[in-house]
């Protein structure tokens, strides 16, 4: 019989208290557990980055990561993204710039891209494609996601220069799940 092990985790802003198995990956503990199916399952190998998710402030991609290695953690899901029925810059790109065609890599995606602007607020299209070279999809070609993170960095400019008039966050489509 394994012994569990409770484990405390802050998963988009909400405190969470569990008794998982030691064995239990990251990625199961959030689908089954919590219900939180927008990250997504595909190689389970940490190659493809339709399971990444955000711990502590760094891309983690959750098929290889164990649940109890969270505990304590602070954890960014996609469904954390949007605040308050407002879509979070990254995803208003995905969607001005149709960033996705069948969608499965676009949680992911969207996680990775939220980082890779908090770690480079500007970057050029060659660090755009090298800091989401984790993430690979498999129908856009990439042209667009490319654009979406790029419509992203120069929205969270607009919106840091001028908080509240934004005309991009007034545009946004409001989230309706
Ligand atoms: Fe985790 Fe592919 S499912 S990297
Ligand atoms: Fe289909 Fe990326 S949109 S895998």
């Amino acid at each position: 019989m394994t012994t569990k092990k409770r484990i405390s985790v802050e998963i988009n802003g909400r405190s969470v208290e569990r008794e998982v198995e030691p064995r239990m990956l990251l990625v199961h503990f959030l689908r089954e557990e919590l219900s939180l199916t927008g990250t997504h399952i595909g190689c389970e190998t940490s190659h493809c980055g339709a399971c990444t998710v955000d711990i502590d402030g760094s891309s983690v991609k959750s098929c290889t990561h164990l649940a109890v290695q969270c505990d304590g953690a602070e954890v960014l899901t996609v469904e954390g993204l949007a605040d308050r029925g407002t879509l979070h810059a990254v995803q208003q790109g995905f969607y001005q710039e149709h960033g996705l065609q069948c969608g499965f890599c676009t949680p992911g995606m969207l996680v990775r891209a939220y980082r890779l602007l908090q770690e480079n607020p500007d970057p050029t299209e060659d660090e755009i494609r090298t800091g989401m070279s984790g993430n690979l999809c498999r129908c856009t070609g990439y042209q667009n996601i490319v654009k979406a993170v790029r419509w992203a960095a120069d929205t969270l400019k607009a919106q840091a220069a001028a908080p509240n008039a934004s005309a991009a966050a007034a545009a946004a489509p409001a989230v309706t799940a």
